[in-house]
């Protein structure tokens, strides 16, 4: 009954955005800040998007040493064991397993007043899977993570 409120109001290209409760994108700027969290927990991803393109952004004082973050994303099958994984690999490879293959796609950890950004090719999501966006620092990926819907 709710949407006879709104026909005849809604445009065309509404629709085509809007697809279910949330609208589909193919940018994302995710800001994190000295908490352990993503200020977002849920991400929605168009497949029709020619590069889906993340961008993580740390607007809090400490350093990545201490309080780094990254984007990382995963089958949600796979994110326990990647970020355990991770775990050991050190700040220099970003806390992940290097060239591991169940990683989609992973911006660089930053700290204080750092950002970095990720491009990749939608292609090798499938709509509907089940994807899980964490933070591979030590001790976060328990808490820090999003559910990644693609349509
Ligand atoms: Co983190």
């Amino acid at each position: 009954m709710q949407a006879s409120i709104f026909s005849g109001q809604v445009t065309a290209a509404a629709i085509f955005l809007c697809v279910g409760s949330a609208h589909a994108a193919c940018d994302f700027d995710i800001a994190v800040n000295d908490s352990m969290s993503f200020e977002i927990n849920e991400m929605v991803a168009d497949s029709g998007c020619e590069t889906i393109n993340v961008r993580i952004s740390h607007s809090g004082q400490l350093a990545k040493a201490t309080m780094g973050h990254n984007w990382v994303l995963s089958k949600t099958a796979d994110y326990q064991a990647v970020a355990t994984d991770g775990m050991n690999a050190g700040l220099e490879n970003d806390y992940l397993k290097p060239d591991d293959a169940r990683v989609i796609a992973h911006t660089k950890i930053v700290g204080a007043g750092e950002s970095d950004s990720i491009s990749f090719s939608p292609s090798g999501l499938e709509p509907g899977g089940d994807y899980t966006f964490f933070c591979s620092f030590p001790g976060h990926w328990a808490v820090m993570y999003g559910k990644l819907v693609v349509q």
